[in-house]
């Protein structure tokens, strides 16, 4: 399985930061905020990487991560994506690179306590189709959020301001190469991106959908709150642990076995 970062997007919500770099290369404590997914696919035993970014400061990301030895890895690959046009659109150019093997996604400001071995795992066993994680969340309006059903996803809204759950989709998502297939079919939304809510929907809307609960704490960090809460998080007890069991307990298939 490939692993893809997307750490392009504007990062408006964190100006004046992002005026002069790029969201993903801030700090969040001792580290620069695209370490964390970065490691989160590492640990979960992905050694194929590819970095969606954008922006003026591209090439600060080749600066700092270089080949990827530091993590382990043989090489890193990056592309780029010319403006903000939504998560569904900066994955899009990963297709060349998964060449259609299922690949793992995280996004760039996204930060987990323990691992996603569990899910992975399970994922690599799976005949096809995606697999998503959610977690519980006091602030659901500002996720996509699942509406499950009989212990099924039956849908997933983005930003709802009525959310019919608590839990949030998280940003980690694994998907066979069927996914590209999808994206060509997307039209922009109401705030003009390709959403990556409407690619899961259509997973869901095909069956072909599975979820993890996703154990230990989770965050992104591309608002000030958010950010200094990540910071805080880190700072306490670190990120992407791998002493603890897998966090990821594999609850509920829907659509395959
Ligand atoms: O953090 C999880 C949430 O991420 C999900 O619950 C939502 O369903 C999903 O839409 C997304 O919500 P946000 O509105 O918070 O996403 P944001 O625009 O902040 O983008 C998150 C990351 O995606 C960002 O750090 C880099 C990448 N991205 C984003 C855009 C808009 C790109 O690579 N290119 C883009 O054009």
């Amino acid at each position: 399985m490939k692993g893809v970062i997307l750490a392009g997007g504007l990062g408006t919500r964190l100006s004046p930061l992002t005026r002069v770099t790029n969201k993903h290369l801030l700090p969040v404590y001792n580290k620069p905020m695209i370490y964390y997914p970065i490691e989160c696919l590492v640990t979960a035993g992905i050694e194929e990487i590819m970095i969606v970014t954008g922006g003026n400061d591209a090439g600060d990301f080749l600066r700092l991560l270089g080949n990827g030895h530091e993590f382990g890895l043989q090489d890193l690959h990056y592309t780029y994506q010319e403006g903000e046009g939504g998560i569904a659109d900066a994955l899009r150019l990963a297709e060349h690179f998964a060449d259609g093997d299922k690949i793992v996604i995280v996004l760039g400001d996204n930060i987990i306590e323990n691992n996603i071995r569990g899910a992975v795992a399970e994922f690599s066993r799976q005949p096809g189709g995606a697999r998503i994680l959610l977690k519980a969340v006091p602030d659901p309006e500002r996720f996509g959020v699942a509406e499950i059903k009989d212990r099924r996803i039956v849908a997933i809204e983005e930003k709802p301001s009525a959310p019919k759950s608590e839990l949030a989709v998280i940003g980690i998502y694994m998907y066979d190469h069927q996914v590209f297939d999808i994206i060509r079919t997307l039209e922009p939304s109401g705030r003009g991106e390709l959403e990556i809510t409407d690619v899961n929907n259509a997973y869901i809307e095909q069956g072909k959908m599975s979820y993890d609960v996703l154990d230990g704490w989770w965050t992104d960090a591309g608002t000030f709150p958010s950010l200094d809460h990540a910071w805080r998080l880190v700072a306490e007890g670190g990120a992407n642990k791998t002493d603890e069991p897998a966090a990821s307990q594999p609850l509920v298939q829907q659509g395959l076995s």
